[in-house]
């Protein structure tokens, strides 16, 4: 059977390996056709499915999650709750050279296309392909009256009062050439300075980072409170349009001047040329500057400068025949690897990490890359000292492809994986699967003894899908656990009395704290002291227990007593064991690791005495039994379009929660389809098959029936 195919609950682990790296690989590929082309492959709603299934995933195999986990990378998803706005005409994608060949074949295209001879020289204009993402500006009567995303082309964002708040787009164009109505298009970016600020602000904060400035700047565009868009350092380069009232320029050159006299930052590189040559000798210039620009870039942009000849040549699909990018090949760098070091996980997973000599890879500078495991290192064959050749595609964490001086005389021995754990000194060992086939990873045995697996289980009990305290972070718990006053996880609900009791000075006098936020994180902690089953074991971070897991579970057994009571059982006698181990595996999702996961951990003293501490401070609420008299109930349900009222993500929990089933795409077992704004195909495959249609004034009133 096709690995796509096969259910997560019956993914065996070697299986879940190679269905997440697929789904990484398919993921990154959509983000960048999304993103980096504009130019999406897929639909929001296979996206979703993708994304769903890697969660999945994740959520069974907890320690399987890659370095390049889809889910880690922030601002890739468009929001639900934006108003969508029709472009006047779409805005298109670029076709992409990568060669001189390439090059020198779309000039020929050109000229044969406008029936020219082989010597009229064509002039085309040239600029940096910016790496951020697309924004048209509609101006009447000078004013800014709407700003949208490029979206699919067809369909984009609202996002106006955001727009409103970046300083290099104008409210009112200076001048007084412009036409009546025009939209402006051009680049939203953020620079790789504000970017590296933007990232240490949200370190500090104790919050994910954004993998690159493009994933920052659309994550900072699509921001529902306008505010936080204006905190964010967003810029804008003007360099196309869309409809316009009358024609302002005869060339694409004197089109950007125009800009400019309107107020509009264009890009500086932005030239104009009459050879080939010239055009191949900007690209290496460009090229050449990459790294000083300050903001990433990923290619030159070329266009015929003529209008009346863009005009003619009009598009092909949805990419001008009178344009190309250019792309740079991905940015590559060689560096010494100085140290092999050992990072310990939260279920005690050893990692190398490559320490490499900085250096600067287009615009950013490299000092650590993964190396995943030591299998991988034998595979490469890296040892300490060598050259290597790193590779950043657009995120911050660099790969290591391979090495260049392997044939070196002086090179180190191979690079030996510690049999003992670099933090506690306990045995590290690759456990065996039933059949005997040895995990790549390396795993510490010591457990809570291990400082590194204490400190990194108290940052996943206070991450956002588990207690989700605000202010207390990697760095907070990190602090807390060198000073002894937060070393298991009831002691954060301890903490005033803990810190008196350590004889320390009281939070607010501490270095980075004060006064306000001491107030404000014994806030956060207090606000916390009641929490859902599902988040509470979820933050228990047990093997194999993800989101997923422990939400199929916290359904089953609705209350966290019955769950534990029935748990602690299993510890009691070997028929106590057998029993519940029977009725976890009858729970739909639930499979032999995670049931056996559970068991060892209630089974384990130290984790009971943990809990029983804990439990005296916090109070687990029930889940909620889904309602079954409902109209939705047993229905399924397809949401399609946006939704004005709620988001969408909202819409389907609330579905969820009456127990609907809420799919991504429509079939003759859809029961209803709510349609929102802008709602298209699913729309017509509803109608085909028969399915009722509800509108969102519908959907609402049925809601609340
Ligand atoms: S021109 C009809 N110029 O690249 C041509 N696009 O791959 C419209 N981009 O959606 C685009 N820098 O987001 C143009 N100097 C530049 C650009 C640029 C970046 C982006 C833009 C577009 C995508 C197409």
């Amino acid at each position: 059977m096709d690995l796509a195919e096969i259910p997560v609950a019956e993914l065996g682990e070697a299986d879940a390996a190679a269905e997440l790296a697929r789904l990484a690989e398919l993921m990154q590929a959509a983000d960048r056709a999304y993103y980096l082309a504009d130019d999406p492959e897929i639909s929001d709603a296979d996206y979703d499915a993708l994304r769903r299934r890697n969660l999945a995933i994740e959520a069974r195999f907890p320690d399987l999650k890659r370095v390049d986990s889809p889910t880690d990378t922030i601002g890739v998803k468009p929001v639900e709750t934006f108003n969508k706005v029709q472009h006047a005409k779409p805005m298109l994608s670029l076709d992409n050279a990568f060669s001189e060949t390439d090059m020198v074949d779309f000039v020929q295209r050109v000229r044969r296309f406008l029936g020219l001879d082989e010597s009229a020289s064509v002039a085309l204009t040239a600029e940096p392909k910016i790496d951020g993402l697309a924004l048209s500006l509609t101006y009447q009567a000078g004013r800014l009256i709407r700003a949208a995303t490029r979206g699919d082309g067809k369909i984009g964002e609202d996002v106006t009062a955001n727009a409103r708040t970046i300083a290099t787009i104008p409210a009112q164009l200076q001048g007084e050439d412009w036409p009546e109505r025009i939209e402006i298009r051009g680049e939203i970016y953020m620079s790789q300075e504000d970017f590296a600020a933007l990232n240490a602000r949200e370190t500090e904060a104790g919050r994910k980072i954004y993998a690159n400035p493009r994933n920052a700047a659309a994550g900072s565009l699509r921001q529902l409170d306008a505010s936080i868009t204006k905190a964010r350092q967003l810029s804008f380069f003007a360099y196309a349009w869309g409809e316009t009232s009358r024609d302002f320029a005869n060339s694409q050159y004197a089109a950007v001047q125009a800009f400019k006299r309107w107020g509009f930052a264009v890009n500086p590189h932005f030239t104009r040329h009459e050879t080939l040559a010239a055009l191949l000798a900007v690209y290496q210039d460009i090229l050449a500057r990459r790294s000083g620009l300050g903001y990433d870039i990923d290619g030159v942009v070329y266009k015929v400068d003529r209008l009346d000849w863009q005009e003619r040549l009009g598009f092909v699909s949805r990419a001008p025949r009178w344009a190309i990018a250019y792309k740079f090949p991905a940015e590559q760098a060689i560096t010494r690897l100085e140290a092999i070091d050992i990072q310990v996980g939260r279920t005690g997973t050893l990692t190398p990490v490559a320490r490499l000599k900085p250096i600067t890879v287009g615009g950013v500078v490299v000092s650590n890359a993964s190396l995943h495991n030591e299998d991988e290192i034998a595979r490469k064959d890296v040892r300490v000292g060598d050259q290597v050749l790193i590779q950043r595609a657009g995120d911050v964490i660099p790969q290591i492809l391979g090495v260049v001086d392997a044939d070196r005389a002086d090179r180190a021995a191979p690079y030996m994986m510690p049999q003992t754990c670099p933090e506690c000194g306990s045995p590290a060992v690759r456990e065996r699967d039933e059949k005997g086939s040895e995990d790549v990873r390396r795993r510490c045995t010591g457990g809570l003894t291990c400082p590194a697996q204490s400190i990194e289980r108290l940052k996943h009990f206070v991450s956002r899908q588990a207690f989700d305290i605000e202010g207390l972070g990697a760095k907070q718990i990190e602090l807390f656990y060198e000073k002894g006053v937060v070393t298991a996880p009831q002691h954060i609900f301890q903490l005033e009395a803990r810190i008196a009791a350590a004889r320390l000075s009281p939070l607010a006098e501490w270095e980075g704290f004060g006064a306000q936020s001491a107030t404000k994180l014994h806030e956060a902690i207090t606000a916390r002291r009641r929490i859902s089953f599902a988040r509470f074991l979820i933050a228990l971070g047990i093997r194999h227990i993800g989101q997923t897991m422990a939400e199929t579970l916290a359904r089953s057994y609705l209350s966290w007593q019955g769950f534990y009571t029935a748990l602690a059982q299993a510890s009691q006698s070997e028929e106590g064991r057998l029993c519940v181990l029977e009725d976890l595996l009858a729970i739909d999702g639930v499979g032999d690791r995670a049931a056996h996961a559970l068991i060892n951990f209630f089974h384990n003293q130290q984790n009971r005495d943990m809990l029983t501490e804990l439990l005296a401070e916090i109070q687990i609420e029930d889940a909620v039994k889904p309602q079954e008299n409902h109209v939705f109930s047993g229905k399924t349900l397809v949401f399609t379009g946006g939704l004005e009222k709620m988001s969408r993500d909202e819409a389907k929990a609330r579905a969820t929660r009456l127990g609907a089933k809420v799919s991504s795409s429509v079939s003759s077992k859809t029961d209803y389809v709510i349609a929102g704004v802008g709602g298209g195909s699913k729309l017509k495959k509803a109608e085909s098959l028969g399915i009722t249609r509800l509108s969102e004034a519908d959907w609402l009133a049925m809601l609340d029936a």
